[in-house]
């Protein structure tokens, strides 16, 4: 049997522990805000222009007093102007870790 390096247990610890707790899925956000926000918001740093009322991603995320778990139950209602998206928890979640990672 190979000996596997604690860097890579430790790796193994992380993730899949978090996969049991369902944490929340960045990459996953990432694919969901290009596809749904980003007709409105500016999701991304490489996304030129968005609607000019709605504040881009990396606003939402440096606002003091950002919480991602807040954001979360905020992404379950639909906002002003923003189509019901009928998001699951999970998938907020993922959105909210995504919007939180472009500060
Ligand atoms: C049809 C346009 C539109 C779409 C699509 C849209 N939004 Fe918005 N969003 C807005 C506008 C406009 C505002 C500002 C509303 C206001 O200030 O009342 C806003 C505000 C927000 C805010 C609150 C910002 C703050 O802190 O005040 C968040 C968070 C947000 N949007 C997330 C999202 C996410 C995530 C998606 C994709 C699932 C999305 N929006 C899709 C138009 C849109």
């Amino acid at each position: 049997m190979t000996k596997l390096s604690p860097a890579f247990l430790a790796l193994v610890a992380t993730f899949g522990m978090s996969e049991l707790a369902g944490a929340a899925d960045a990459a996953k956000g990432e694919m969901m805000a290009r596809r749904w926000c980003a007709a409105c918001h500016v999701v991304a740093p490489d996304q030129t222009s968005g609607n000019t009322q709605a504040p881009p991603f990396s606003a939402i995320a440096g606002k003091p007093g950002f919480d991602a778990a807040q954001l979360a139950l905020f992404l379950l209602v639909p906002h002003p102007q923003m189509p019901d998206m009928g998001f699951s928890r999970n998938e907020a979640a993922d959105l909210a870790a995504y919007i939180a990672s472009q500060k």
